[in-house]
């Protein structure tokens, strides 16, 4: 199906795999939109990416949702893809703060912008909602990063709940990605060839990139016209 005439809102969109799928989507014709928080990677990918919308926003908080819908343009497509990996916590040292953050943002996130896209959306032939969660919503995530985890397993739960709630009218799928290069990982690693070594751990023997999650975003989008409630991993057969 036609990615024209599309507006894909993006969050996160300024870096990592939410710029990539900006890129993606934009080569397919649609008009990219996105929203980050980070002011001066917003300016970055906005002049990466000429014709794409950049709106400063803040996902977890309700206000800032709200002025940035109201900036237009009105969008036809979703995805939820900001999102923070948080502290390194165990189960013996929970801070409220830091729950708080990665839930306000992970999850809070999702849930306000999917309501002030329903509320602002223009009908397109294609629509659809795409959610991002994460392998770490399988297996409970990286030792002292359970909240992130829960976080994406809860992402798959709203997946379903969204696919049946919104159809016929919206497509609702997730992708789970695996280790994919970009700054989110970093904050998980001691250094880069700590990073590279957990290759030894992936049955396609590689960190994935982002380009190969947005392009699975993009069929998920546009093409996948009778898939809606699935998650698809990308993640060189990691589970
Ligand atoms: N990189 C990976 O290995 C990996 C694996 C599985 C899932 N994911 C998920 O993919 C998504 C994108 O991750 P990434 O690796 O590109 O991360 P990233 O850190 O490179 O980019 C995330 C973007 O989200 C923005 N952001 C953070 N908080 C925000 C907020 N409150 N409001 C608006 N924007 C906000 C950041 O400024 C940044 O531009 C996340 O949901 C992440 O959990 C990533």
């Amino acid at each position: 199906m036609s990615a024209e005439g599309a507006t894909v809102l993006i969050t996160g969109g300024a870096a990592g795999i939410g710029f990539e799928i900006a890129r993606a989507v934009t080569a397919r014709g649609a008009r990219a939109l996105i929203w980050d928080i980070d002011a001066a990677s917003l300016e970055r990918a906005a002049a990466e990416l000429p014709g794409c919308g950049a709106v400063a926003a803040d996902v977890s908080d309700a206000d800032s949702v709200a002025r940035a819908i109201a900036e237009g343009p009105e969008p036809t497509h979703l995805v939820n893809n900001a999102g923070i990996l948080g502290p390194d916590m165990g189960f013996d040292a929970a801070d409220a703060g830091a729950i708080d953050r990665v839930l306000a943002v992970n999850l809070r996130g999702p849930l306000l912008v999917t309501s002030a896209f329903l509320n602002a959306r223009v009908e397109h032939g294609a629509a659809s909602i795409l959610n991002m969660s994460s392998i770490a919503g399988f297996n409970g995530g990286a030792r002292g990063r359970a909240v992130y985890g829960a976080t994406k397993g809860a992402i798959l739960a709203l997946t379903q709940a969204m696919a049946r709630d919104l159809a016929p009218a919206l497509r609702v799928n997730a992708l789970a990605p695996g280790i994919i290069d970009t700054e989110i990982q970093a904050g998980l690693f001691a250094d880069r060839a700590a990073l590279e070594a957990t290759a030894a751990g992936i049955p396609l023997a590689r960190l994935g990139q982002p380009s190969e999650v947005a392009a699975a975003a993009a069929w998920l989008l546009f093409d996948a016209a009778y898939v809606t409630g699935e998650v698809i991993r990308v993640a060189g057969g990691r589970k």
